[in-house]
């Protein structure tokens, strides 16, 4: 009867997100049984604060005759978030594209939201520098993404089909700077957590970890060093066409963007207190998505993965 309140209890939860406490104390005393102890505790740290806790637990002992029974289940308020963080040319986009692909979740690419939005901002003439100007703007933009097919995601701002278009070399030379405008900020991570506030998703940009979800259940920092990035970028660039290029530009190009990105005043790009790194150098994404799988799977408790 004990793990069946405690069920119970779970199945009331996953209605109501609530857990009256002192009703299933007192339903197990029904059984004139004496409780050792009966808490809902944070699932990870134990600890009993645990409003802002998506993954509880319920555990007890008690005392049953001259038997000590003890028994738990965890409680999820919504579906666990991803954050995959770090810098331009780890992997992060194919690596969180095919993590989200492989648990059935939701993919946000953030830096994309970044580059649609600087892509509008030009194709429109605003002079961003204008504070009023720019927060006018961004009052009547929405941007959002639309699965086409398995592997491809449209990215669409207003009645503007840009995916391709915020991939360009213009967009990547002024995106860090947009990205550094505080109105700019505070307005796609209020849209990215409007997508991202039921869970089930993986996340990936600079700041998901620390600012946009600091309560993701899992929070990765990939990276990989300046010249396997640049080494990347340069076999990326000559696929699409654009001839031989240096791989010092590119060397020079990547560490400028790594610069802006990690030491602008708003949400730089840094490692969040609690993610775990992972260097990709000398794996491919199969190698890496799997690895953070695994980790993932060791995060989240097992009776709540499907
Ligand atoms: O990941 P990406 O290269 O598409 O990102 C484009 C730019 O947007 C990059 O300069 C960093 C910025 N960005 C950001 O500041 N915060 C995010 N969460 C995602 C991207």
């Amino acid at each position: 009867f004990f793990s069946e309140e405690l069920l119970n209890a779970k199945r009331i939860f996953n209605e109501t997100n609530n857990i009256n406490l002192k009703k299933l104390i007192k339903n197990v005393e029904k059984h004139a049984i004496k409780i050792e102890y009966l808490e809902h505790v944070n699932a990870f740290t134990l600890q009993s604060s645990i409003s802002k806790t998506n993954i509880t637990m319920l555990a007890g002992a008690i005392i049953c005759g001259d038997t000590r029974l003890i028994d738990h289940v965890f409680l999820m308020k919504r579906q666990p978030i991803i954050a995959i963080d770090g810098p331009a040319g780890s992997g992060k986009s194919t690596v969180t594209k095919l993590l989200a692909k492989k648990l059935n979740f939701i993919y946000l690419d953030t830096g994309a939201m970044y580059r649609a939005l600087s892509w509008y901002l030009i194709n429109e003439k605003i002079n961003f520098e204008n504070v009023q100007e720019l927060s006018a703007f961004l009052k009547n933009v929405s941007i959002t993404f639309k699965t086409v097919s398995k592997s491809l995601q449209e990215v669409i701002i207003n009645n503007h089909v840009v995916t391709d278009k915020i991939r360009s070399q213009e967009i990547n030379s002024i995106v860090s700077s947009i990205a550094s405008i505080k109105q700019v900020r505070e307005f796609l991570v209020n849209e990215q957590r409007k997508i991202g506030n039921k869970g089930g998703i993986v996340a990936e940009g600079r700041d998901i970890g620390s600012k946009v979800f600091p309560n993701s259940e899992l929070k990765i920092f990939l990276t990989a060093t300046i010249d396997e990035r640049a080494r990347r970028r340069k076999l990326e660039l000559e696929k699409q066409g654009c001839g031989e290029i240096s791989f010092k530009e590119l060397k020079e190009q990547i560490k400028k963007r790594d610069f802006d990105d990690s030491n602008r005043k708003i949400s730089p790009l840094i490692k969040a207190e609690n993610a775990i790194e992972i260097v990709s150098d000398g794996y491919d994404i199969e190698q890496i998505t799997n690895k953070i799988l695994s980790i993932y799977l060791e995060t989240i408790p097992k009776e709540l993965t499907p």
